[in-house]
């Protein structure tokens, strides 16, 4: 066996001042379901998400409690954890800033930066948005009239003194980056095409440097070495967790990460900022940003005020609903990927359930099951010839096989988790016409017929399991359960606590033994009823 590909994909690290919402969820969602992809191809992967805590915002809602900032952080790092974890993350790690392993490394960073002379003491002044932690570029504040384009809040005047990091001397390297070029052996993309396109006209106006410090946080954050009044600019400090982490002796392997999986609000830091760092310290850099889109909620921008929220408590009214399962695959087919936004409506919740789940993939399991149980005492029949099943079911449409590997690989990489779900629908739907072609259900009045009826059944069966096992990384825990009624537990058992699998191997056709038990069971998706 040659040695697994190493596969690193990161989340943005959450500010604990707020509490894990659907755009959390769905960027940690996205991330998993690619992490789990890669280790059904049996990638050595490591998945990273985390929490971002030294933000002053964090200080600020501590004191108002009485609590320590670290108290404070402590508590919400755990809700983001015990939400990732309950609602099936994968994650490797789970990095906090406010831990000593990521601080350590941050100090030892800026000393390098500060080291290769791209780090120098300035004044700084201009508009802040204190809910992202960012400066406001001047034009920009007043387009947004000196209000937070993201909460509306007052932007504030802020003047300190600060260390700059030269990001202009990096403006020629990250233009010819961007556009595809080769920069001292390292290539980096941003996508989707159109973002990366406002990047580069971004850039285009011209590179100032960055302050990578603050005055007066009041002891929270990671402090600048020899200068204890200034803190780490928390946007710096929490960049360098995508490196931090993996920056052990055992890690080390992972690093360049393959993706940062980030939304379109903060693609600036990762796009340009990040990079050029990377450059200053010599490291190589990540392969592919990639920013999505944002989920709106019925119709709105989401907001606390006009309670469309998609909060935690609405997060569980639709696990609790329509399974788990079935919130990871609206996730990952009506989502945000690419330039729109998304809105999050439960009438379209409802309508892709019912069309995909329940009477798409749900209704041709039980069909077949059903069928194997009527005609032939629920043990898998015997085919006479498996390669002329497969063509008479790509006849049919259905078509996974030929193209597993290559074609499959390249969307994943795009990040084309709605295409590569579409083809296997696709194929399922060609199960589905396949047996009305065929009707194996008049067939089987006739006991004459039954060698071919079994050869029917047999090839839907198959087909499904193939088309099943691409499903798995967007919904593992029902694609386990059919696993189990299809006799295939040994899947479950090699993906489980992260384990390989082995995609190549298994989605070979023809795999199902002839005599094994198909179980029927309830429905794996039971059809909603609209009240
Ligand atoms: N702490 C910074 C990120 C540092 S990364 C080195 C931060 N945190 S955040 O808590 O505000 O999270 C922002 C991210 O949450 C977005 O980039 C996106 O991944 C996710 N989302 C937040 N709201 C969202 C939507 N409405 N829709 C989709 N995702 C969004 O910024």
């Amino acid at each position: 066996m040659s040695t697994p590909q190493k596969f690193y994909i990161t989340t943005p690290i959450y500010y604990v001042n707020d509490r894990p919402h659907i755009g959390h969820l769905y960027s940690t969602t996205i991330a998993d379901i690619v992490a789990r992809y890669h280790r059904l191809r049996g990638d050595d992967v490591f998945f990273l998400t985390g929490t971002d805590e030294h933000a002053a915002k964090v200080a600020d809602a501590a004191a108002e409690r009485g609590i320590t900032p670290l108290e404070w952080a402590d508590q919400n790092a755990k809700a983001f954890q015990d939400t990732f974890a309950r609602l099936g993350i994968t994650n490797n790690d789970f990095i906090r800033t406010s831990q000593d392993r990521h601080k350590e490394k941050v100090l030892q960073y800026i000393r390098g930066l500060i080291e290769s002379q791209d780090v120098y003491v300035g004044q700084y002044e201009g508009w802040y948005d204190t809910g992202q932690e960012e400066y406001v570029p001047e034009n920009k504040a007043n387009e947004y009239e000196f209000k937070s384009p993201i909460n509306g809040k007052p932007l504030v005047r802020k003047a300190e003194k600060n260390d700059f990091f030269r990001l202009s001397k990096y403006q020629d390297k990250l233009l010819a980056l961007l556009q595809g070029q080769e920069v001292d052996g390292r290539r980096f993309d941003v996508q989707p095409e159109a973002r990366k396109n406002e990047v580069i006209a971004r850039i285009k106006e011209g590179l100032n440097d960055v302050p990578i410090s603050r005055t007066g946080s009041r002891g929270w954050g990671i402090p600048i070495p020899n200068d204890p009044d200034q803190t780490i600019y928390v946007w710096i400090d929490a960049l360098f967790n995508y490196l931090s982490t993996v920056d052990t002796d055992s890690r080390r392997g992972y690093w360049p990460a393959q993706v940062h999986l980030i939304a379109k609000d903060i693609l600036w830091f990762h796009a340009v900022i990040w990079p050029a760092m990377l450059m200053a310290l010599d490291k190589p850099l990540p392969a592919l940003v990639y920013a999505h889109s944002f989920w709106i909620s019925e119709g709105q921008k989401m907001s606390k005020s006009l309670g469309n929220f998609i909060d935690l408590e609405k997060i569980d009214h639709y696990v609790a609903t329509f399974s788990l399962d079935a919130l990871r695959y609206f996730l990952a087919t009506a989502g945000p990927m690419g330039t729109t936004d998304s809105d999050f409506a439960e009438a379209k919740f409802i309508d892709v359930y019912n069309s995909d789940l329940a009477n798409t993939l749900g209704n041709c399991f039980s069909r077949i099951s059903n069928m194997t149980n009527r005609y032939f005492g629920g043990k898998l029949p015997k085919t006479p010839d498996n390669d002329r099943g497969l063509i008479l079911l790509q006849e049919h449409g259905f078509s996974l096989t030929p193209m597993l590997s290559d074609e499959r690989n390249a969307k994943i990489k795009a990040l084309n988790i709605v295409g590569h779900t579409n083809e296997v629908f696709a194929s399922i739907r060609a199960i589905d016409q396949y047996i009305e072609k065929t009707q194996p259900f008049k067939l089987a009045k006739d006991p004459a017929n039954l060698p071919e009826v079994g050869t029917i059944l047999y090839n839907c069966a198959e087909a499904m399991r193939i088309a099943s096992i691409l499903l798995w990384p967007i919904m593992p825990t029902k694609i386990e359960q059919l696993w189990h009624r299809i006799g295939c537990d040994h899947y479950t058992q090699a993906l489980a606590n992260n384990g390989p699998g082995d995609l190549n191997a298994w989605t070979q056709w023809g795999q199902l033994q002839p005599g094994t038990p198909i179980l029927q069971g309830d429905p794996l998706f039971p059809r909603h009823q609209v009240k």
